[in-house]
Order: C-alpha cells, then structure tokens, then sequence
C-alpha cells in the first residue's frame, strides 16, 4: 500500500501545507465505507489536481438519536487500496472521534434555509453536522477544490453556500451520481440490504423515472409529478419518507416545473433510508 496515512489533525495540516507547496490540493472528504461513486470522486479530483486528499471519518454529529452510527459500515483495509487504485496521493483518517471533536468543543457551523427542507426536516440537526466538520477538514486542508457526489444533492449545495458565507475559497464541485446497472444510486448503506431488499430498492430509480416519463408529456404541474412518484414508490413496496419536486438552486417549491427542477426521494427498504434525486428535464 503507497498511499499515505495521517491521523492526527495535525499531520493532515501539515501534509496539506506541503503538498500545496507543489501546485493546487484536492479534497475529497468521505465517511469510508468507499465504493464506485467515492472512486469517481477522487478519480475527478486527480484530474483537477497533482495532489488529492481523502479524508475518511465517520462523523458522529451527523447523525440522529436511533440513527446508523454504530452500524456505519467500516472498512479501512479495501478504502486505502480503493484510494490509491483512484489515484488519492494520502489519505487523513483520524482513529477516534476525539481527533476531531477534542474534549471542550463547542463551535458548530450552522447553515441556513437551504438545509431546513427535505433531509433537513427529516434529519434534525444533520447539515449542522456536515457543516462543522467539513468546515473543519476546509480549514485544516486549505484545499484549492473539494469534490462532492450529486447523490446527495442537498447536502452538496449546502456545502457550496457554506464555503461562500465563510470565506473558504474553496471551489466545491458535484459530480455526477453514480448508478448499478438497473439505476439504484450507488451509496454505503445499499450494504444493509438484503437479496430482496436490494431488488426493492430499484423503487426510488423507477419512481424518478416515472416522474421524468409524466414531464416528457407535458406534466408540470408539482404536485401531480409528486403524485406520480409517490404511486410508483408505493407499488414497490417502500415506505415514503419525502418525494418533493424543488428547484435546482434554492430549494423552494416551484409553482410550475421545469426541466431543471429536481425530483428529491426519500424512502426506507426495510428498515435502510435511501436517498435519490434528478433533473425531471434528464434523458431517461
Ligand atoms: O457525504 C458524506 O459522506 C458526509 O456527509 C461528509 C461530506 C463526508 C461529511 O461527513
């Protein structure tokens, strides 16, 4: 295994120093667990930069009361190979919560409206979480850009309005989710599945495909396109947890749908919450 690891804050600040020394630094900030989607990510990022910084940490303050922290799947062997494979030059994963959350901590970053609808309301207290502690691994890796996947769209534009208000200057990109064959969003949790479980969870593609196929004939209505999504999520089986048409930018309700507006889904397969979301104008 070549690619290095620090894990102490301190050596990942200093190792960021160093490298942008030599040109620009990326970062890819993850909670492990890596998989085809976090390896577009760094492979994206290595295209942007000579030097591309993972950072992998489970992240106790995002998650809820009765959430998966315990549960998160933890996997540091395969997640080195799979950043190095990808093309990562080091990798900061801190050994313990403490790294990161030292005794007497007590500042937190908390985002605004973009982070109150949808996995906001659901997830009380989540982007507040992500907020901190991306705003920690920000101000630590001084990155000159920061790579984050679509599939979480929210949390991406959350992000990007973070690193505006405080003044990171750190360019965050999203990329593009990436799907298995039969369209389910690729994501750490689809390993809580089971054999059935993992055939059900295609509902959260085939609703947003089903909304895409309403808008192609002319539907733009938002809470008929809704409606349709909700349908199909509930023929499959799964129970809904948000199906909401928002625009791309701000979040809010559209009156009207157009081919930029997103279809945001949330539903639980069995006791696993997936997430899903796309442009209803995308090719289907
Ligand atoms: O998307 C994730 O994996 C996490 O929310 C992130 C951005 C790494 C913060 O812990």
């Amino acid at each position: 295994m070549n690619v290095a690891v620090v894990t102490s804050a301190h050596d990942f600040r200093r190792a960021c120093q160093e490298a942008r020394v030599d040109g620009e630094l990326a970062l890819v900030p993850t909670m492990g667990s890596l998989h085809a989607g976090h390896e577009s990510l760094i492979k994206a990022a290595a295209q942007w930069a000579p030097t591309v910084a993972v950072t992998i940490f489970v992240n106790p303050s995002q998650f809820g009361p009765g959430e998966d922290l315990a549960s998160y799947p933890r996997e540091r062997a395969g997640d080195l190979r799979k950043c190095e494979e990808s093309g990562a030059t080091f990798v900061f994963a801190p050994e313990t919560p403490a790294e990161m959350y030292p005794p007497g901590f007590q500042t937190w970053v908390e985002p605004g409206p973009l982070a109150r609808p949808l996995c906001g309301e659901r997830r009380p207290g989540h982007f507040r979480g992500v907020c901190t502690i991306v705003a920690k691994l920000f101000a630590l890796s001084r990155a000159d850009a920061a790579f984050f996947g679509e599939k979480d769209y929210q949390q991406l534009l959350v992000i990007q309005r973070m690193a505006l208000d405080l003044n990171f200057g750190i360019e965050v990109i999203g990329r593009p989710t990436v799907r298995e064959a039969d369209g389910l969003a690729i994501s750490s949790r689809n390993s809580y599945l089971n054999r059935e479980e993992r055939q059900r969870a295609t509902a959260l593609w085939k609703a947003l495909q089903a909304a895409r196929r309403k808008f192609a004939e002319g539907e733009r209505d938002p809470a008929s396109l809704e409606e349709v999504a909700r349908q199909s999520l509930e023929a499959e089986g799964v129970r809904i947890d948000y199906a909401e048409v928002r625009d791309p930018v701000d979040l809010e309700r559209p009156s009207r749908a157009d081919a930029t507006s997103r279809l945001f889904l949330a539903a639980f397969v069995g006791k696993t919450r997936l997430i899903d979301n796309g442009e209803l104008g995308a090719p289907r």
